[in-house]
């Protein structure tokens, strides 16, 4: 019976009383199959000896299991020779038959496995040798051990036998399944034991199926996938679809089509619509195209432009007929006839009284793969209409003077009821009467009025109105000559003078903060603005204290895309007579030469205070080339918040540009000289001149690359204009200019994150420096990140870290310097932006009130203030800011550590003995330059 009482067959002996046992039992012949390895499972019962009485001596309580290994059965007449077989083992009970008090029997049944073999033959018998002991043997398992079929990585693995040898395994190498590939060839190790060890290498889903429990499935309809790997799936991509199973690519819907190097994940596209509102405009010796980006792109963002262009000189004689040709090849494209990505170009040296049919087509990466109609859009230029001649009447007639005063005029006139075609804008071009024709200026204008600025006082000026419709420029309007103001010394043209004198006085009635507005915007001149009626300051509203520059279009023209860059010069910088110039004193050094004031003095004008940059003698002709590129990109402008070029020397040496003097120099050098002596509207005030000038330049698509406080030039008037423009390609003059990782120099302390990683400078990136500027301007020229180091700024910057407020600044003004400092681009405000945000400030100066007062901003909260290291006194730190006289006061206030002094307010500083603003200033911003250092040492981990 077994031990659930079922009746059992067993083979038995029981012979303990009688000496010298030898009893054998014999397995039949077993085949060794595939085992390399066999083992033996035996399940017996062994009577205790002690329990059976009298058999001491005679009773044993083992038996031994042998083997005979052949490779076949041995002849059924073979006798039995116990000599012939290996002893395996000596197997002796873990349990036994006991006798219960009652005197029933309970089974107990032991296991024991043992290892048979080496067995190298094709099969085995097994023996079991009795010597006196009193055993069931109940059950004999022979078997041996496989590491089991299995799947892996996409990999199947067979059924594997372990090697004989226990200490190796067998590596087995993987098949992938159906639709997958290998990565790294699969293998696997098979132990001894039947287990599989160390997966290594691994199968991939080919393309068009993805993995779905251990196997590669095709994608479904509407999925595709065109890699193999890991991934699963994806979706159709717009304009794409796919029918059936196991996609690999899924094919563009009609209409739409993919470029050879679009990624089969892109959607696809069409080629774009034609550009829209092409208008030609003409001057003497340049034609320009103008255009704007087609309504559809194609949903692509490479669109590029092709100008084709014919001559065709038509209605020849009698018959009326238009012979087209293809132009002249001499005729220059300026940048270049193809592949042109800005919306406009420049055509030079074409033929006089010639008629020219202009093409320009839009092309993006998949035109040309379908069969639509090319995207055109096309315009007929007379080249009659160069220099005088027109292509079409005047369409503006009388023009009246508004006012004037010493520096401004502003004039309007009649727009025409119905013009043949819609008025783009009108160009206003104006010269001094005496010089007669020699030089003239000119500006653009939307509406029928323009305030011209930056005249000279009591001069009589000429000027010519033309509109300017879709076929080029009309005819000009009859001259008409117009004074400027006497000069009066009691009026002070200079917005910013009674900005200084209003706000200090400190009334803001409605009326003064409303004149405060037009003065310091420039919008009118002194008192004379008073006189205006109601309806001409209507039409005298503009953005920027200028003629709003023609919107839209890209007037700056990039000296560099001339082949000559001395044809940039003469076409943009005006010569002077070197006899014209008296140079009186050196200020200055720049990268070429000395810079010196001194007199302009032209014959039959006024003459005026002027800065000359020289060329010293010995110079390369790159170095002239260099030198010269600023005369070409600031004679560009004209605006009074950019720096102006009177002129170049370029005909005797040495070689000069002249440009307006600026009686209180660099801005940066300048606040730090009269530190804390300005109001806080005075500083707008200045902040708000600069962001005039960067409004125009962005309009005209200039970027600066190099705005700071130390490139902004300060008149006596405390206008501020922007200057130093030949560095926006090398900034090899800016000392601080340093080189990144990829070779370009940048001043990075006032330089966007995306141009110090990627060399990508734009308008946007413009503003961020112009936030440092504002920061410069509230702290009175203080170094924007203190003395980290350069990397240390760029990973601050990288941490999302940005300049606390400086002590004293509007609340607003500092949020307004965090929206410039915003990582994307993108969502930083434009100039334009920036400049409507000040003007209200300026109209509301109680939004300006609520200062930040100390340095509660940084870090978030108090309880992040992190405590200061130990490492230098009070002393050494008062000593190194040049506040040493103070040292008493802070050990008589009880601060006698860097760390107490952390949460220090201006309060505290005023309390403990220090009454002069810009040495509580000095000191605040230093406690916050050592919370910055600090809490940046904190974050790369350093231990201090
Ligand atoms: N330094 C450089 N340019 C200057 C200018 N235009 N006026 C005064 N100082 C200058």
């Amino acid at each position: 019976m077994d031990e659930q009482n079922r009746p059992i067959h067993t083979f038995q002996v029981c012979h303990v009383m009688e000496p010298n046992q030898n009893n054998w039992l014999r397995s039949g012949w077993i085949q060794r199959q595939a085992a390399q390895r066999v083992y033996v499972e035996l399940r017996f019962t062994l009577r205790d000896c002690n329990s059976i009485p009298w058999v001491s001596g005679t009773c044993k309580e083992t038996f031994n299991l042998f083997y005979l290994q052949t490779d076949e059965p041995l002849p059924a007449a073979t006798r039995f020779r116990p000599t012939d077989y290996a002893k395996v083992d000596t197997i002796a009970a873990d349990e036994s038959f006991t006798q219960t008090d009652l005197g029933d029997r309970v089974l107990r049944l032991n296991t024991e496995v043992r290892e048979v073999g080496p067995v190298t033959q094709k099969g085995f018998y097994l023996a079991f040798q009795d010597v006196g002991a009193c055993i069931a043997l109940v059950s004999v398992k022979v078997f041996y051990k496989r590491c089991p079929s299995t799947l892996r990585n996409l990999a199947a693995f067979p059924d594997t036998v372990p090697h004989m040898d226990s200490s190796s395994l067998v590596e087995v190498r993987g098949a992938c399944v159906e639709n997958a590939e290998e990565r790294d060839t699969p293998k696997l190790y098979c132990g001894a034991d039947g287990d599989w060890l160390v997966p290594l290498g691994r199968c991939v889903c080919s393309i068009g199926h993805e993995e779905m429990d251990g196997y590669c499935r095709a994608c479904k309809p509407g999925y595709f996938k065109a890699y193999a790997g890991n991934t699963k799936c994806s979706k159709c991509p717009p304009h794409s679809s796919s029918h059936d199973q196991a996609a690999t690519i899924c094919h563009c819907d009609k209409g739409f089509y993919r470029a050879i190097k679009d990624p089969s994940t892109m959607a696809c596209t069409r080629p774009p619509s034609a550009p829209r509102n092409l208008v030609s405009l003409i001057n003497d010796t340049a034609l320009f195209l103008q255009w704007m980006p087609p309504s559809d792109t194609g949903g692509r963002k490479d669109i590029t432009y092709n100008i084709l262009c014919q001559r065709c000189d038509g209605s020849n004689g009698d018959i009326g007929v238009t012979q087209c040709e293809p132009c002249e090849p001499d005729l220059r494209f300026i940048p270049r006839p193809l592949g042109l990505t800005s919306t406009s170009v420049a055509i030079l040296d074409f033929a006089m009284h010639a008629d020219y049919t202009f093409h320009v087509e839009a092309v993006n990466g998949v035109s040309g793969l379908g069969r639509a109609a090319r995207s055109l859009a096309n315009v007929t230029v007379n080249t009659h209409q160069a220099g005088d001649a027109p292509s079409g009447p005047a369409l503006v007639g009388v023009v009246r003077k508004d006012w004037a005063s010493q520096n401004s005029i502003a004039l309007s006139w009649a727009e025409v009821e119905q013009p043949p075609s819609d008025i783009v804008d009108y160009e206003v071009k104006y010269y001094e009467k005496e010089q007669e024709q020699l030089s003239y200026s000119s500006t653009r204008t939307k509406n029928p009025s323009v305030v011209v600025t930056g005249l000279r006082p009591s001069t009589v000026y000429v000027f010519h109105v033309r509109a300017r419709t879709a076929a080029g420029y009309t005819a000009y309007s009859p001259s008409f000559q117009f004074a400027t103001a006497a000069e009066d010394p009691d009026i002070a043209d200079q917005g910013q003078v009674l900005v200084v004198v209003t706000a200090s006085v400190g009334g803001f009635s409605l009326l003064v903060i409303l004149t405060l507005f037009l003065l310091i915007t420039g919008r009118c001149q002194g008192y004379i603005k008073a006189r205006m009626k109601s309806e001409e300051k209507r039409r005298t509203r503009f953005r920027s204290g200028h003629a709003i520059p023609f919107s839209g279009i890209k007037t700056y023209v990039d000296p560099d895309t001339y082949e000559d860059p001395t044809q940039a010069v003469e076409e943009f910088a005006k010569e002077i007579d070197p006899s014209y110039i008296c140079i009186e004193r050196v200020i200055g050094a720049g990268e070429f030469g000395e810079v010196c004031c001194g007199r302009l003095r032209i014959p039959g004008r006024m003459d005026i205070a002027v800065a000359i940059k020289t060329l010293k003698g010995g110079y390369m002709d790159q170095q002239r080339r260099e030198f010269l590129r600023e005369a070409s990109i600031m004679g560009q402008f004209n605006n009074p918040n950019i720096i102006r070029l009177e002129g170049v020397v370029t005909k005797s040496r040495p070689v000069m540009i002249v440009v307006e003097y600026m009686e209180n120099g660099a801005l940066d050098s300048f606040l730090r000289t009269r530190d804390g002596q300005f109001t806080v509207l005075q500083l707008v005030g200045m902040l708000r001149g600069i962001a005039v000038g960067m409004t125009y330049l962005s309009d005209m698509g200039y970027v600066h690359r190099d705005l700071a406080a130390r490139n902004i030039l300060v008149d006596e008037n405390l206008v501020c204009k922007v200057s130093d423009f030949g560095m926006s390609r090398v900034l090899e003059d800016d000392t601080e200019a340093a080189y990144t990782a990829t070779g370009g120099k940048i001043p990075i302390r006032w330089t966007a994150p995306e141009s110090i990683a990627y060399g990508k400078f734009s308008s946007a990136s413009d503003i961020w420096s112009y936030g440092i500027v504002m920061w410069e301007v509230m702290s009175y020229g203080e170094r924007p990140y203190w003395e980290m180091s350069n990397q240390d700024v760029i990973l601050s910057i990288e941490e999302g870290y940005r300049l606390p407020a400086p002590m004293g600044c509007p609340v607003t003004l500092h949020q307004l310097m965090l929206h410039c400092w915003q990582k994307e681009p993108g969502q930083r405000p434009c100039f334009d932006d920036v400049l409507s945000f000040l003007d209200k400030l300026i109209i509301n100066p109680s939004s300006l009130l609520t200062l930040v007062n100390d340095a509660q901003s940084f870090p978030d909260s108090p309880e992040d203030m992190p405590d200061y290291p130990l490492f230098i006194s009070i002393g050494d730190w008062l000593d190194s800011i040049k506040m040493s006289q103070y040292k008493n006061n802070f050990l008589a206030a009880g601060y006698t550590t860097l760390d107490s002094i952390s949460t220090m307010s201006i309060d505290d500083i005023r309390r403990i003995g220090v009454c002069l603003i810009g040495h509580q200033r000095r000191i605040i911003s230093s406690i916050q330059s050592l919370r910055l250092q600090f809490h940046h040492i904190q974050q790369s981990g350093f231990q201090v």
